[in-house]
């Protein structure tokens, strides 16, 4: 059990706190205003401060960083009210710890100061312990990527929720990863799930378990994922795929940490570390009506962008570089880089795939050749599938239109979608989930389209 200070200006809640934590076994100072606040924590061993972010006179969001200066090993949990993600936000990125919303549960309460207790106790027998540093670097140097890691780096250690977005093949797996393994949960599991892989009921029984009998083939108890996580990390990928009736479900653990195996009449408890990530715009689909804004909101409370690789071609040599040193390294080619035409070549390109398709690109590179530096040929011979098809010459049907040539519109049509399928599949390295995401396909659509054109 632990030592908690109190600093909020409301006498009543002062009291509803320190009476709720010490039945809970805790040591609780409590304070009025931020000056008596860390007047105590200078002299007490203050192991976990609750903070209310809108005091007046001076707001607890200015006294946040004096908190960590004279108390650097406290946690701090900031008070906010429903509305207030901003400030909460901001309080995260200013150090604190976690958060909870005014009003709020007693058991959300005395579980969100124990997961502190427990994540600060972790903290000090790391640091220790010196304990080795598996921490996960993106590479690059572009402001956006270094923006990243320093972000990774701040937001990490706190339990607050995260939203990585960026298109597919952008590091958006590796980023959750680098997150996880420089929080304080790196010990414990990350597990990972693809959110619009199964079907809503397969999905929520992956995720909460279930009890026997729940449905056929449910022959004994199960626990799911979030149970499989607790102390970790669960990685909700491609969270815009969520069925509506499973949002409403996440939401919930999400804000009390409480869920309901499939079938099950008692609720669990867990303690899970969401991340999520999605290339799908969530805004968009809030205004459409398929993705819950409330939900969105606890899950962005951190948001991590990763701009398309495009926009920061400044580390495709760098990129380029470490990947083929990978792959070199894999085949035992004794291969030394890359051509001037091959580096100017991938520089310019646009990378629709992204970092992923700069891999698969590297690879085949690499496989390509036998020794010596890799040529702009072995990495994007596959022209026909690499420009936009209607842009080129000599049979295009709309140079031909323009010069008053008759030509057939649905085999013009059928000829571009078969190119963009075909393109779409050799910068996914085949991977039908990958290509779809290019097109903006369901995997049903594309499924059908790549067996109608024959692709496969
Ligand atoms: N900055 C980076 N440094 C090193 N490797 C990177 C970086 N960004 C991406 N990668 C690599 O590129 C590949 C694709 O990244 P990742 O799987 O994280 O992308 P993603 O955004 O999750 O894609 P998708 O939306 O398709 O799932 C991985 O092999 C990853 O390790
Ligand atoms: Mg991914």
């Amino acid at each position: 059990m632990g030592v908690v200070l109190v600093i909020d200006d409301e006498p009543g809640i002062r009291e509803m706190l320190s009476v709720v934590l010490r039945r809970a076994g805790h040591t609780v100072h409590v304070a009025g205003d931020a000056e008596s606040g860390l007047a105590i924590a200078q002299r007490e061993p203050v192991e976990v401060v609750l903070l209310d972010l809108r005091m007046a006179p001076s707001d607890g969001l200015s006294c946040l960083p004096r908190l960590r200066a004279v108390a650097p090993d406290a946690f701090v949990i900031v008070m906010t009210a429903y509305a207030e993600w901003d400030t909460a936000v901001r309080a995260m990125r200013g150090g604190a710890f976690s958060f909870i919303h005014k009003p709020f549960d007693n058991q959300v309460l005395k579980a969100t100061v124990a997961r502190a207790l427990a994540a600060r106790d972790r903290a000090l027998a790391a640091r220790g312990s010196g304990e080795k540093d598996h921490a996960i670097h993106l590479i690059g140097t572009s402001p956006a990527i270094l923006a990243v890691q320093q972000l990774i780096e701040q937001v990490a250690p706190t339990d607050a929720t995260v939203l990585i977005t960026g298109e597919s093949g952008t590091g958006k797996e590796l980023v959750a990863r680098a997150l996880h393994y420089a929080s304080l949960r790196a010990d414990r599991p990350m597990v990972r799930v693809n959110s619009g892989a199964l079907t809503p009921t397969l999905l929520e029984a992956e995720l909460f378990g279930h009890v026997k009998g729940a449905f056929t083939g449910a022959i004994d108890d199960r626990p799911g994922l979030f149970a499989f996580a607790d102390g970790g990390t669960l990685f909700l990928d491609e969270v815009g795929d969520l069925a509506p009736e499973t949002q409403v479900k996440l939401l919930r653990v999400l804000e009390n940490g409480e869920y309901l195996p499939v079938g099950g009449r008692e609720m669990r408890t867990c303690d899970v570390r969401i991340i999520a990530a999605t290339n799908r715009d969530l805004p968009a689909m809030i205004a459409a009506g398929t993705f819950r804004e409330d939900l969105y909101y606890r899950l962005a409370v951190i948001t991590v962008h990763l701009p398309p690789l495009r926009e920061r071609r400044e580390d495709i040599p760098l990129l380029a570089g470490h990947l083929l040193a990978r792959h070199a390294v894999k085949l035992r080619r004794g291969i030394t880089g890359f051509t001037a035409a091959a580096l100017e070549a991938l520089t310019r390109y646009d990378w629709p795939g992204n970092v992923r398709e700069l891999d698969n690109r590297i690879q085949r590179g690499v496989a390509l050749t036998a020794s010596g530096d890799i040529d702009a040929a072995a990495l994007f011979d596959d022209q026909a599938s690499g420009r936009r098809p209607a842009q080129k010459g000599a049979g295009d049907p709309l140079q031909a239109l323009r010069s008053g040539q008759a030509i057939d519109f649905e085999r013009a049509v059928a000829d571009y979608e078969r190119a963009l399928l075909g393109a779409a599949l050799a910068h996914s390295g085949d991977n039908l989930t990958q290509a779809a995401k290019l097109l903006n396909l369901s995997f049903r659509q594309i499924r059908y389209k790549v067996h109608q054109h024959g692709l496969r």
